[in-house]
């Protein structure tokens, strides 16, 4: 059997798939240009290239010297304001960058990819639960420049028998149990690290965007799954690319939402800590409800989450953030 390679497998969400991929018997070898990654993150006995996933020698090197047979791929920018200001940096490194490492796999001879996709593809969705037909509009370049690779898959599919699998992940969320790696994106802009660090004391306070929504509290709903969930996705969808007629885009949610304030409840249950918040305007571009249809996955791989509940997802969190105040040693 040959070996998995995980661009971006420094990252928060490629970090908890290469130990769970490990943890499986995988070979795993990463490629990371650690642009917002943490090598500490990406255990000492994986083999990391430091580099681009458009550098087509390295690739080579990698994909002949370790036998990659198949590729997760996570390596992207996955900022929504930072697309919005510079649209050109987002359809480069996450459209351009893309199309031109999966063509070199090709040549190569490597035709299986797990690509890292997003909700942001729907936009803002007409009806939810969001299935995998609904209509994709995304709303900022972030969202276009992984729908455009969506669809590339489908001529690169027809043209050279590419097997891949687009995973449209809601909202990744938590840490290891162990809380030895989590979630460290500089910014941070996700909801659940930014109530922990005002729970340490890092922050004045957790802002709330908005009490007006049409939602049972008026504050936006969102589906959180554990990262430990989504890594599993990865890697049953891997085993399941081996038929071709897998290939295809699969939402990864858990088709439940939290509010905002149900997720603030919840920390303050588990840190035991009176975190302050203070409400604010809405935000431009932000829909009421966002949960998954996950009908598809659930049949297709068979994936049933163990951790997505909002306490594991909390707790975990709070160990990693408890552990590492200061995040990782290295910083990006
Ligand atoms: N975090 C979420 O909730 C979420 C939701 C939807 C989709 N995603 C997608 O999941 C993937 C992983 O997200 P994350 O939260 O782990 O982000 P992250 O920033 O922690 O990880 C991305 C990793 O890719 C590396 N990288 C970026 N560009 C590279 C390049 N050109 N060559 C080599 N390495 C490169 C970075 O150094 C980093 O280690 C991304 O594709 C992101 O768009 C994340």
């Amino acid at each position: 059997m040959g070996s998995i390679l995980v661009t971006g497998g420094a990252g928060y969400i490629g970090s908890h798939t290469v130990r769970v991929l490990l943890a499986q018997g995988a070979q795993v070898v990463v490629l990371d240009s650690l642009v917002t990654g943490h090598k500490e993150a990406v255990p000492a006995e994986v083999p990391f290239y430091l580099g681009d996933i458009c550098d087509a020698g390295l690739v080579k090197t990698i994909v002949e010297s370790q036998e990659v047979e198949a590729v997760i791929h996570f390596a992207a920018r996955s900022l929504v304001g930072e697309s919005m200001a510079k649209p050109d940096l987002y359809f480069y490194e996450n459209t351009a960058k893309t199309n031109l490492f999966v063509s070199n796999l090709l040549q190569l001879g490597v035709n299986k990819i797990v690509f890292s996709s997003t909700a942001a593809v729907y936009g803002l969705p007409e009806t939810v639960p969001i299935s995998e037909e609904s209509p994709t509009s995304p709303i900022n370049p972030y969202g276009l420049s992984k729908l455009m690779i969506e669809a590339s898959f489908h001529w690169l599919e027809k043209a050279y028998g590419l097997k891949w699998v687009a995973l449209r992940y809601f909202n990744a969320a938590g840490a290891s149990l162990d809380g030895s790696i989590g979630e460290e994106h500089l910014p941070e802009t996700h909801l659940i690290p930014l109530v922990l660090k005002a729970a340490l004391g890092q922050r004045d306070a957790i802002q709330v965007f908005g009490t007006d929504y049409n939602t049972l509290d008026g504050t936006c709903i969102r589906d959180y799954i554990h990262v430990l969930d989504l890594a599993e996705a990865h890697v049953l969808a891997l085993k399941a690319l081996d038929q071709q007629s897998n290939s295809g885009v699969y939402n990864v949610g858990t088709g439940q939402g939290y509010s905002v304030l149900q997720v603030i409840t919840s920390a303050k249950k588990v840190t035991g800590i009176d975190i302050p918040v203070v409400e604010v305007a809405r935000r431009s571009g932000d829909p009421d409800v966002l949960i998954a249809k996950v009908a598809k996955i659930e049949k297709t791989f068979g994936l049933k989450t163990r951790y997505s509940d909002l306490e594991t997802i909390i707790a975990s969190a709070w160990r990693w953030h408890q552990n590492n105040p200061d995040g990782y040693k290295s910083k990006s």
